[in-house]
C-alpha cells in the first residue's frame, strides 16, 4: 500500500505507531487527530492518557500519559483551563479533586470501572463500625464519595509504601480483593478487604501463563497486582502499569508478557522495539470507550463536565493528598 502522503506533521505522528495502526485505519484518524491539536491550544487543555488507551490516542494527542498515579500528580501539577482525561471515570473525579480550578472533562460518562461500582460511601461507614480503629486505605479505583469516607488513597504503584507507613499490623484495604491479598503477601500486614474485583484482571489464570511459559522458551512474565494472588505467584515481577513500563525500559529485549489490559503491550511496543511482547491480554471495555472522535467532541462541545459536591471533594482530597506526600 502507498505510503500516506505527507501533510501537517500526522505523517510524523503515524510513524510511531504504523507497526499497530493500519494505514486504511489512519486516514480516518488524521482528521480528529489535527482538530484536536486545534482545539487544545484553543481552550488551553491538557489531554492525559491512561496506559490502557489505545496507540492512537497515547502516541498521537496526548500530552501526559502513565499510571493512575502519574496521572494524579500531574492533574495537581498543571496549570491548563482544561483537562481531558482518556481514561476511566474515576481518573477525572481524581484530577478534579486534585485541581478544582480547572475544567475536567470525560469524554464518555460510561467509561467506569468494575471496582469503582464494587461499593459505596455507606458500605465504608459499615466497615469502619465493624472494625473501629482500623486505618481505611481505599485505592484509587473508587468514587470520589467512598474516597471521602476513607484515611488515605493508594495506588497499584504505592500500595506497598501507603499500606506500611501507617504502623498498624492490621488495614482495612478495599475495594480490591486480590490487590489487597497481594500487599498481605508482600508486607505481612494482615488486611480486612472487600469482593471487589477488576473484571480484566481477574480472568487470568496460573494455567494460561504456564501455557504461554510453555510454548515461549525464556518468557518473563508481569503481572498486574489486580491479578488473583495465584496468578502473582506464577509471575517473574508484579507492579502498576508504570512500574512495568519501567521492567521493560531497564531489561531490554527479551520476551515479555504483560498480564494486563491489551493496549499496555501495543503502547511500550512502540518504546521499546527490540522487545518481543507474547500477547495474550484482556481488554477493559470501559477504557475503549475513550476513542478520538469523543476526545474531539470533548473539546468542541466541553463535555462531559465532571463535578463534585465541595463538601465530599475536600475529605476525599485529604485522603489522596495523603497518598501523594507518602
Ligand atoms: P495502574 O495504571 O495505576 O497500574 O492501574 C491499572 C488500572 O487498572 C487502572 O484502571
Ligand atoms: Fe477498572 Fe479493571 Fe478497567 Fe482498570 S482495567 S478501569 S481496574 S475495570
Amino acid at each position: 500500500m502507498n505510503q500516506i502522503a505527507p501533510r501537517d506533521g500526522t505523517d510524523g505522528l503515524y510513524d510511531r505507531v504504523r507497526h499497530l495502526v493500519p494505514e486504511m485505519e489512519w486516514e480516518t484518524f488524521v482528521e480528529d487527530i489535527r482538530a484536536i491539536e486545534v482545539l487544545k491550544r484553543e481552550r488551553n487543555a491538557v489531554i492525559l492518557a491512561h496506559n490502557y488507551q489505545t496507540p492512537e490516542i497515547f502516541h498521537c494527542v496526548s500530552d501526559i500519559r502513565g499510571d493512575s498515579l502519574a496521572l494524579a500528580r500531574e492533574a495537581q501539577n498543571t496549570d491548563a483551563d482544561v483537562i481531558v482525561m482518556a481514561g476511566v471515570h474515576f481518573m477525572a473525579e481524581t484530577a478534579k479533586m486534585l485541581n478544582p480550578h480547572s475544567t475536567v472533562l470525560i469524554p464518555d460518562l460510561k467509561a467506569g470501572c468494575s471496582l469503582a461500582d464494587s461499593i459505596t460511601g455507606a458500605d465504608v461507614r459499615l466497615l469502619r463500625q465493624r472494625y473501629p480503629g482500623v486505618p481505611v486505605v481505599t485505592y484509587v479505583n473508587t468514587s470520589a464519595e467512598v474516597k471521602a469516607e476513607s484515611d488515605i488513597c493508594c495506588t497499584s504503584g504505592n500500595a506497598k509504601r501507603v499500606v506500611e507507613s501507617l504502623g498498624t499490623d492490621r488495614v482495612i484495604m478495599i475495594p480490591d480483593e486480590y490487590l489487597a491479598r497481594n500487599i498481605e503477601a508482600e508486607t505481612g500486614i494482615r488486611m480486612i478487604t472487600w469482593a471487589g474485583h477488576c473484571e480484566v484482571h481477574e480472568r487470568f489464570t496460573p494455567g494460561e501463563i504456564e501455557r504461554m511459559r510453555a510454548d515461549h522458551p525464556g518468557l518473563v512474565v508481569l503481572a498486574h497486582p489486580e491479578c488473583p494472588p495465584e496468578v502473582v505467584a506464577v509471575s517473574d515481577f508484579s507492579g502498576s502499569t508504570a512500574m512495568m513500563d519501567d521492567y521493560v525500559r531497564d531489561h531490554k529485549g527479551g520476551r515479555i508478557l504483560l498480564v494486563t489490559e491489551c493496549s499496555m503491550s501495543d503502547n511500550l511496543a512502540v518504546r521499546y522495539p527490540q522487545t518481543e511482547f507474547i500477547r495474550p491480554c484482556n481488554m477493559c471495555p470501559h477504557m475503549k470507550r475513550i476513542t478520538l472522535a469523543n476526545i474531539r467532541q470533548s473539546l468542541e462541545n466541553m463535555t462531559h463536565e465532571v463535578t463534585l459536591d465541595p463538601a465530599m471533594a475536600s475529605r476525599g482530597r485529604r485522603a489522596v493528598e495523603r497518598m501523594l506526600a507518602i
